[in-house]
């Protein structure tokens, strides 16, 4: 079987992390790809990376390059590139400087593999992935934003320690963009496939949600230097694999809503179903009074910072 062509632009924390988890699991080729004033930084950790391979045992080809050229006919690009928060910023606040950085990443996917379904990670997500979208014309089935698995993972992660259970009985399923808004549903969680609404009361609950809310910020406030990168990466990773392996996980990812959830064209986090195509289908839920409340408050969020960026 020919192996997938995988390139991660963007060789920092989220890029190389992501870079190592696709390579272990041996989604694919990989290319790392930074800026040239990086010069050997992409290609000395594309070759570490190799290097491990006769150790940890998996059979991928990682290069490392400043050249686009390099990445020519991916089947799959993941979007890294920007820069990541300090401590008292929120996502938002990195929209002006990375929406030009998004502009010109996809101007190049766009030349180099217009054939390529791609994910977005850089911050502001939801609008940073409408900008992927406007400057490509590729089909909003092959546009999208990672968050929704990163989210849940956190989610996930909190509800597994709560209850002291294996996070593998954990599940969760969140909507909204990646922001202080995002909308964590706790009637949508469950354990061992108990609604976790049985087993954690209204209060605590609230709790939990909160600081999943709050995670991103939780890592940022305590490495200082910058983002979280290990779950992001492993969130980007479970995308790939849905779409190199054609998986059809149902998953929440940012996905270009239209008439869905009456959300009018813009980015935000759902259920879909992701597989060899992409955003195959968006899974549209019935939602509470509340929770429609919310999320309608966390798409009139991403609204404006895509009117802000449009402006810019
Ligand atoms: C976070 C960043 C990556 O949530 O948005 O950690």
């Amino acid at each position: 079987m020919k192996r997938s062509k995988i390139s991660i632009i963007g060789a920092g924390n989220v890029g190389a992390t992501t870079a190592h988890w696709c390579a272990a699991a041996e989604l694919g080729n990989i290319v790392l790809l930074d800026i040239p004033q990086t010069e050997g930084m992409p290609r000395g950790k594309a070759l570490d990376l190799m290097e491990a391979s006769p150790i940890v045992g998996f059979d991928a080809q990682v290069t490392g390059t400043n050249s686009y050229e390099d990445t020519a006919d991916s089947d799959v690009v993941v979007i890294t590139a920007g820069l990541p928060r300090k401590p008292g910023m929120s996502r938002d606040d990195l929209l002006e400087t990375n929406a030009k950085i998004a502009g010109a990443v996809a101007g190049e996917v766009k030349r180099t593999s217009p054939r390529a379904i791609v994910i977005v990670v850089s911050n502001p997500l939801d609008a940073l992935t409408q900008r992927v979208l406007q400057v490509t014309g590729f089909s909003p089935q092959r546009v999208m934003g990672q968050a929704g698995v990163l989210d849940t993972a956190r989610f996930r992660t909190f509800l597994a320690m709560e209850l002291g259970v294996s996070v593998e009985d954990v599940s969760a399923m969140l909507l909204g963009g990646h922001g202080d808004t995002m909308v964590p549903l706790a009637s949508c969680a469950s354990v061992g496939g108990i609604p976790a609404t049985r087993l954690i009361g209204p209060g605590r609950m609230e709790e939990i949600v909160e600081r999943t809310r709050a995670g991103g910020a939780e890592i940022v406030g305590l490495l200082k230097t910058g983002g979280a990168y290990y779950a992001p990466a492993a969130a980007t990773t479970q995308m790939v694999e849905a779409i190199v392996r054609d998986k059809k996980r149902l998953i929440p990812c940012s996905a270009y809503c239209d008439t869905e959830y009456g959300v009018g064209g813009y980015y935000v986090g759902v259920p879909v179903i992701l597989g060899a195509a992409g955003i195959e289908r968006i899974i549209e839920l019935d939602l509470t009074d509340a929770e429609r409340a919310e999320f309608q408050k966390s798409v009139d969020a991403v609204k404006s910072l895509v009117e802000t960026m449009s402006r810019e």
